[in-house]
C-alpha cells in the first residue's frame, strides 16, 4: 500500500477547474517529483493534498486512510507537512520560534528539543541563528528555516513546493543535497518543481503535470530519457 495515493481528484477555485481528476501515489521511503509549468496546477495538488483546498471529486489516502475530509491543521497532525511555495516563514517571529510553530502538535519538551537537534543536524546555520528574526535571514536560510519548520512536526511525508524558486544556483543546490540527504534517512518526500532536471535527478519517479492533468510518469531515469521531456522541461 502507498503511503500517499490520490485518486481521480478534482479541484476548484471557484469556475476555475485546476485539477482534472489527478492520480498518483507516493511510496514509503520515495522522493516523488512533480513537475510542469507555471499554472500547471502543482501548487493546487499539494494544497489538496494538506486541506487548504477541498476536492470536489475523488479520494486522498494516507496509509490507506481517506484524508480528503480533513483540515489543514489536522492534515499535520496525521503526518503531512507541507513547505508552502514561497516559504512562509513567520518574518517577525525569531527562527527559533518558527521552529516551536512547526511543533504546535507535540505536547512534550523533550521530543521538540531532540527534533530541533535534528534539524539543526541538516542546517547548522538555523542553529547559529536561532534568536535572530526569520525575516532578516537571506531566502536560502528561509528556505531551510521553512523546511526546518516542517520537520518539526515528525511528518510521515514532507511535500516541498518549488523549494529552489528564487535562490542562486549553489543555494539551489545545498537545497538539493539536504533532499536526498533526508530521503537517505528515511524521509518520503513529494517535490514540486519547475527546475524539472534537478527534480528529477533527485527523485526515484516523477509525475508531468500539465493544464490539471498527469500527462506522463515513469521513473527518473524514463522520464530525464524521454524526448518529449527533453523538448519541454529539461531545455
Ligand atoms: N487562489 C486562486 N484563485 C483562483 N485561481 C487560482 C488560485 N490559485 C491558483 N489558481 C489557478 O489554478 C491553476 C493552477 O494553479 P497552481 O496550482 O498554482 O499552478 P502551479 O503551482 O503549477 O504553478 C492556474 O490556472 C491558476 O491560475
Ligand atoms: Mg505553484
Amino acid at each position: 500500500m502507498p503511503l500517499l495515493e490520490l485518486n481521480n481528484v478534482h479541484a476548484y477555485y471557484g469556475g476555475i477547474h485546476a485539477l482534472k481528476g489527478i492520480t498518483l501515489y507516493v511510496n514509503k521511503g520515495e522522493i516523488v517529483s512533480l513537475i510542469g509549468s507555471n499554472g500547471a496546477g502543482k501548487s493546487t495538488t499539494l494544497k489538496t493534498i494538506s486541506g487548504g483546498v477541498k476536492p470536489k471529486e475523488g479520494t486522498i489516502l494516507l496509509n490507506g486512510q481517506a484524508i480528503s475530509d480533513v483540515p489543514p491543521h489536522e492534515t499535520v497532525i496525521s503526518g503531512i507537512a507541507h513547505v508552502p511555495e514561497g516559504r512562509r516563514i513567520f518574518p517577525r517571529l525569531t527562527v527559533k520560534e518558527n521552529l516551536e510553530m512547526g511543533a504546535f502538535s507535540v505536547n512534550e519538551k523533550r521530543v521538540i528539543a531532540e527534533r530541533m537537534e535534528k534539524v539543526f543536524q541538516y542546517f547548522p546555520r538555523i542553529k547559529e541563528r536561532l534568536h535572530q528574526r526569520g525575516g532578516t535571514m537571506s531566502g536560502g536560510e528561509q528556505q531551510m528555516l521553512a523546511i526546518g519548520r516542517a520537520l518539526m512536526s515528525g511528518p510521515s511525508i514532507l511535500m516541498l513546493d518549488e523549494p529552489s524558486m528564487g535562490l542562486a544556483p549553489i543555494i539551489v543546490d545545498q537545497i538539493f543535497s539536504i533532499i536526498k540527504e533526508l530521503n537517505d534517512s528515511g524521509m518520503t518526500i513529494l517535490l514540486v518543481e519547475q527546475n524539472a532536471y534537478q527534480a528529477l535527478q533527485v527523485a526515484h519517479r516523477g509525475y508531468v503535470i500539465q493544464t490539471g492533468e498527469i500527462k506522463m510518469t515513469g521513473t527518473n531515469i524514463e522520464l530525464l530519457g524521454d524526448d518529449q521531456i527533453k523538448e519541454a522541461y529539461l531545455a
